[in-house]
């Protein structure tokens, strides 16, 4: 009897227990339902309206007055103006629909206009920028405004087969253009016969050789200045002797120095298209040659290697004394003068001073990216604009100097030791140099 009693509470617990488990869970849910019913957000009583033009149909949003983005310049300085033309035209995102500003048939116009002034500078249509202060400005900013646009000149002297040997073409470690005057002969001549030899340069400590070729960027004998003998013949000769003479038809001035960069990368497209480093630099400066060529060879030695782990072909070396966070200079009786009116805003990273070295392969990049950045009168300047498009920043060697060593160490031959480039040397400084610091790996 007892056994039986046992076995009916156990039945009864196994009916009991789904049905009491599933009450629960019916229970849950309709609390549930009924807390979610039951609850309201809070209200949101300040009413926000985005501003703009609002529309008299309630179902449509305001629509904005102008983009969050800004499209357009609200800076007055020319240079400015005119990139941020640029920037548009050659931005396919922001170039986007443009009929919204200005007429397709304008806007076709216009670069026309822009295409065949770049060719044909003289031509009439070319429209010089218009200034607003005109007559406030320097006159070699109003000379340089006059002829920004204007970037191809036809070459007076050149050197078609520097880098060909037997029809084949050549490809130096280091091409080395130095900027010149015309009326410099005796600086170029000590470069000639000290640091800037063109040939096969040794390294200074390796056994290491490398093919050097040198030439000299000038432009016409600028007569602003005044009237000056003429010195054409004398350089018809030396180009005879030498044959190591670049030089284009335009007035060699200050302002116009950026045309040397722009016209040597032209050039080097054309007839030495393949050297490994370049060294653009002043006819002032002295140069340890073979320390460069040892620390050229090792960068591409190290670039070698890089290669073999990456697929970086290219090689992006830029080198020389590192400027950052400049500004203009704006003070009027400078050299260097900038208005706020031609341009505004911080300088890019530039080096400055004497020279610089950069890789073949970059040039080739720079010839393409200097086609979109207007004409700048410091050259220093635009190259640092033409890195910064191209996500570039300059190394800064501490082997470059552009102040001097200081005054004792001026005339010890072992203070060179670390010594790349030094700035401001007389002809004659630089032979005296030149010979004291011969074997200087063995003396220091
Ligand atoms: C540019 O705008 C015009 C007129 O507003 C329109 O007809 C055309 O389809 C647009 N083009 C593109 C690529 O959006
Ligand atoms: C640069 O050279 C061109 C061509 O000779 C000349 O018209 C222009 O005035 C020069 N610019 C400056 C700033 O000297
Ligand atoms: C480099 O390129 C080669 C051939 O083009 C390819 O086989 C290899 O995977 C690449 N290596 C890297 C690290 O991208």
């Amino acid at each position: 009897m007892g056994r039986c009693c046992k076995c009916n509470g156990r039945l009864l617990c196994m009916c009991l227990l789904p049905c009491m488990m599933t009450g629960h869970l019916v229970i849950y849910i309709m609390v549930s339902i009924f807390v979610t019913i039951s609850h309201f957000p809070p209200k949101i009583t300040i009413h926000y309206i985005a501003p703009g033009i609002s529309t008299n149909s309630a179902a449509l949003a305001p629509h904005p007055v102008s983009p969050f983005w800004s499209l357009r310049l609200e800076d007055s300085a020319i240079w400015n103006q005119l990139q941020h033309a640029w920037d548009r035209q050659y931005n396919p995102i922001l170039r986007g629909n443009t009929s919204g500003m200005m007429s397709k048939s304008k806007a076709r116009l216009s670069t026309e206009i822009e295409d065949e002034c770049l060719s044909n500078c003289m031509s009439r249509k070319c429209t010089v920028p218009r200034v607003h202060d005109e007559d406030n400005l320097p006159e070699q900013i109003r000379e340089f405004i006059g002829s920004m646009h204007c970037r191809e000149y036809p070459l007076l002297i050149n050197q078609p087969n520097l880098c060909r040997n037997n029809f084949r073409i050549e490809s130096p470690m280091l091409f080395m253009a130095i900027k010149s005057q015309v009326g410099n002969f005796e600086n170029r001549q000590a470069i000639r016969e000290t640091w800037g030899h063109s040939g096969l340069v040794k390294g200074e400590s390796s056994k290491k050789w490398g093919l050097v070729r040198t030439v000299f960027l000038l432009g016409r004998q600028d007569s602003s200045t005044g009237p000056h003998p003429d010195l054409q013949n004398l350089l018809d000769l030396e180009n005879q002797k030498y044959g190591d003479i670049l030089q284009w038809d335009f007035r060699d001035t200050f302002f116009n120095l950026t045309l040397k960069d722009l016209l040597l990368w032209r050039w080097l497209q054309q007839y030495c298209p393949t050297p490994f480093f370049i060294f653009k630099g002043d006819d002032d400066v002295f140069v340890r040659t073979d320390a460069l060529l040892d620390y050229l060879h090792k960068v591409r030695e190290e670039h070698v290697l890089w290669r073999a782990y990456t697929n970086e072909t290219d090689l992006n070396l830029f080198v020389g004394d590192l400027i950052s966070n400049a500004m203009p200079n704006r003070e009027p009786s400078a050299k260097y003068y900038i208005p706020e009116s031609f341009y505004k805003g911080a300088y890019p990273p530039y080096t400055g001073g004497g020279g610089v070295v950069y890789s073949g392969s970059l040039a080739l990049r720079l010839t393409e990216v200097s086609e979109r950045v207007r004409l700048f009168p410091i050259d220093d300047v635009y190259l640092g604009m033409c890195l910064h498009r191209l996500g570039i920043t300059p190394s800064h060697h501490p082997g470059f100097l552009t102040f001097d060593l200081s005054f004792t160490d001026k005339d010890n031959p072992c203070a060179y030791k670390s010594v790349l480039l030094v700035h401001r040397r007389s002809p004659k400084e630089m032979l005296l140099l030149w010979k004291q610091l011969q074997n200087l790996h063995s003396q220091c």
